[in-house]
């Protein structure tokens, strides 16, 4: 059997995808790099706002255009929550907690839709990866935060969190076949382990003793449970990288407590003092909503404050959109769409300046580079600092994938850097 896949959305759903590839390639089944030679076309969805949601509609419409025999099979976030509308339009519906059961469904070609509903009890089970020189490591699902916006608790369940020893064990194997960097993913991986009378700092300090190991990146941090130790970890923790996402959202205490964010601006800001005290050369990077429902000029000059006050690297910037079964959809004083838009310009030319001054203070220092892979024109390579920021480099005989390589940043791009091993 021949299978195309399509993913969008976050990180949790990259490595969903890869545990499907994993299945797949297990069972003797090929990968094809065009729908119309597949048998199966997988297409993994994202349902975080409601453009990226209607992308799976469209593209199971333009994708049995191309290849009108493909069995579809939807799966993913939209998949979870729109069951019944999915079944009409897919094949297949696969909901984001039945991945082991993949391989299953699929052979039971003539199923018309199956739905499993996330069932907590579950071994943990150690997926295949395709191996890589960095990974993703689920090391929990879920989210118990219900922020007003946010779909992510409705799509992904409750919080669970896997067992340390599947994880070491997990990370352990991927060493072994070559791999240097893990990034460890969760939506608040900060309460990893809150059943288990272990946390994430104690997961991190394990982590950092596998041998071999190079680097290890997590993300993402909820602001509210941002922790002293964390951050002490980041500055003594040798293979932890100095890096934290640290999603903001809004920089107006009005707004944050309508979000149901649990964190004042003044907290925020406390953790990201200590943060850059504690840890030299540390970078930052966040995610904001604007528009959201309430938000008055005033409110968005604010966040632009705090964009300017901290200064981070990279920021994603979204405007607000509304989900279903979220409690701001039905909140009063809802914000015009050009409204919205406005204001994203405008903290998207602040944050491309901020971007343009930080890349700018890397100019002729040496920053130490993971090389990850060869560009698409295949003259040079790139790869990333321990800040995370991509660096490209000139292709030269010594240096292979996989290696880490100081590197002198010569020159600056939009959003990465340029520069020449030492
Ligand atoms: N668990 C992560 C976020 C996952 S969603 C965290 O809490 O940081 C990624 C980002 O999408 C969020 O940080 C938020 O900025 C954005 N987002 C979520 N729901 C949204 C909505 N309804 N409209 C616009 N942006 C949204
Ligand atoms: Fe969504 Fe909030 Fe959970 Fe992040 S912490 S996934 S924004 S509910
Ligand atoms: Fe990720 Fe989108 Fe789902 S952001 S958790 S794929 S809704």
């Amino acid at each position: 059997m021949n299978y195309y896949i399509k993913t969008f959305g976050c990180q949790m759903n990259e490595r969903d995808s890869e545990k499907v590839e994993g299945i797949l390639l297990e069972n003797n089944c090929k990968k094809t790099d065009t729908p119309e030679q597949a048998d199966l076309i997988i297409i993994n969805s994202c349902a975080v706002r409601e453009k990226a949601e209607n992308k799976l509609y469209s593209e199971i419409g333009r994708l049995r255009f191309r290849n009108k025999k493909a069995k579809i099979v939807a799966m993913g976030c939209v998949a979870q929550i729109n069951y019944e509308k999915l079944k009409n339009v897919a094949d297949i519906v696969i909901g984001t907690n039945a991945i082991d059961e993949f391989y299953n469904i699929v052979k039971e070609h003539d199923i018309n839709g199956v739905f499993i509903k996330p069932n907590m009890d579950k071994p943990d089970y150690i997926f295949p990866h395709l191996n890589k020189i960095t990974a993703y490591i689920d090391i929990m699902y879920g989210c118990d935060n219900f922020c007003t916006y946010c779909i992510v608790p409705h799509t992904r369940g409750r919080e669970v969190s896997r067992k340390k020893e599947s994880i070491i064990e997990e990370i352990k194997r991927l060493v072994d076949n070559g791999t240097k960097e893990v990034m460890l993913l969760g939506q608040n991986v900060n309460s990893y382990g809150k059943n288990f009378n272990y946390g994430f700092v104690d997961l991190l300090y394990e982590v950092n003793k596998i041998k071999g190991l190079e680097r290890i990146r997590f993300t993402t941090s909820h602001p509210k449970d941002f922790s002293k130790d964390l951050i002490y970890a980041i500055r003594d923790l040798k293979k932890l990288c100095e890096h934290i996402h640290l999603p903001l959202q809004s920089g107006s205490n009005k707004i944050l407590k309508l979000m149901r964010r649990k964190y004042t601006i003044e907290e925020y800001l406390e953790k990201i003092y200590t943060y850059k005290e504690m840890v030299k050369d540390g970078s930052i990077t966040t995610d904001i909503i604007v528009g959201f429902p309430q938000e008055t000029e005033e409110d968005f000059e604010e966040t632009l404050k705090i964009l300017d006050e901290v200064k981070y690297d990279t920021s994603f910037s979204f405007k607000y959109s509304k989900r279903p079964f979220t409690k701001a959809k039905d909140m009063d004083g809802q914000v015009p769409e050009d409204e919205k838009l406005r204001r994203l310009n405008m903290l998207q030319d602040l944050q491309a300046k901020i971007t343009q001054e930080k890349l700018k203070t890397y100019e002729s220092k040496i920053t130490e580079v993971l090389i990850e892979g060869v560009s698409k024109k295949g003259n040079q390579f790139f790869g990333r600092n321990r800040q995370n920021t991509v660096v490209n480099l000139d292709f030269m005989d010594n240096i292979k994938v996989g290696d880490i390589v100081s590197v002198k940043v010569t020159r600056t791009l939009k959003h990465s850097l340029v520069g020449e091993p030492v």
